[in-house]
């Protein structure tokens, strides 16, 4: 006779309730938005359906929408009135992004803001740094991302987030933001980004697609792995208070890895092409939309993240509560 039956602790719901190793919670989200120039903005980003192109007034509505839900956080994405060779709309304090960071940080004080600190939405050939000849300039690029990560501070942000994968930007951020007083303003590094195919809806929303070329000699080679766990210390050393793995459904293994060798919090990316993927299968009746998205976001926190940045946040926190 059968002894050994872990079926038993799966009977019913209320049991499986009692030794469930993992719960998920509108508090482990971050909803992304996009911010774009002019007033009453709230456009449907065609290969993100239910993901809108936001003028600050309605990216403010989104923002209250978003902490009356429980969701603690919201990452600040823009696009920008111009773009120039360096990207110099990334700083402008009258850019949409800075707009929105104040005004929802007046709105909403107790919500957590992040500010994507990168360039390739901002310059005009769509790379993430300044280009000498088809080569991006790593290091006189690190000035350029510092003078972004204080204007975000100065706007109001509470975290800044590098995701360009220039050597050395943690430690250049953090020097730029102590010299300005930012103490206080913590830095989420997207420390393991790979280059990713997953990434194409967010270029199409955020009009970031490179002209030339692609980002793989910046961003990390998909096959690798032990290059993440030293890209993760690198960060570490740097001064990173988060360190985040990007995407995230492909890449739970690093997310596992990074969480068992670190005492930081860690983040996962649920990036565009992820959420795009599962948004069109459900749209044909092929999945049941609610049960794949708990489902997915369940097993990136069992994976070990504590943070998970999602376009799904809206609807999972509403399904959660
Ligand atoms: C900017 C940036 C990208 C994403 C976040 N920040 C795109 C890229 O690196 O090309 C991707 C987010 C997503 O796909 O949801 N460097």
């Amino acid at each position: 006779m059968q002894k050994l039956r872990p079926r038993r602790m799966r009977i019913n719901e209320n049991v499986r309730a009692m030794v469930r190793e993992t719960t998920l919670s509108p508090k482990d989200f971050v909803y992304p938005i996009f911010v774009v120039p002019g007033e009453h903005v709230k456009e449907e980003i065609p290969s993100m359906p239910d993901v809108f192109h936001l003028s600050v007034d309605n990216a403010v509505e989104i923002a209250k929408q978003i902490a009356e839900l429980g969701i603690p956080s919201v990452e600040v994405f823009g696009l920008p009135e111009y773009k120039d060779e360096i990207g110099s709309s990334a700083w402008d304090m009258n850019s949409p992004v800075q707009r929105a960071i104040s005004a929802i940080k007046k709105a909403v004080p107790e919500l957590v803001i992040v500010g994507d600190v990168c360039l390739c939405q901002y310059t005009s050939h769509g790379h993430c740094g300044k280009l000498c000849g088809h080569y991006v300039e790593n290091d006189s690029t690190l000035e350029l991302l510092s003078k972004v990560a204080v204007s975000q501070a100065e706007a109001g942000a509470d975290i800044v987030a590098p995701s360009d994968m220039m050597d050395g930007r943690v430690a250049a951020i953090r020097e730029a933001l102590d010299n300005k007083g930012f103490i206080n303003v913590s830095i989420m590094s997207y420390a393991v980004k790979y280059a990713s195919g997953f990434y194409a809806p967010f270029r199409d929303a955020a009009d970031s697609a490179p002209q030339f070329g692609d980002r793989k000699q910046y961003q990390m080679d998909p096959a690798n792995f032990r290059e993440a766990l030293k890209e993760v210390e690198l960060d570490i050393s740097e001064g990173a208070d988060i360190i985040m793995v990007k995407p995230a459904m492909a890449y739970l293994d690093v997310v596992r890895s990074v969480r068992n060798k670190i005492n930081h919090p860690v983040a996962v990316y649920n990036v565009s092409g992820e959420y795009a993927m599962v948004k069109a299968a459900a749209r044909n009746g092929w999945i049941d939309e609610k049960r794949i998205v708990l489902e997915n976001l369940t097993c990136m926190k069992r994976a070990g993240a504590a943070i998970i940045i999602t376009y799904h946040a809206i609807d999972a926190a509403n399904w959660l509560h």
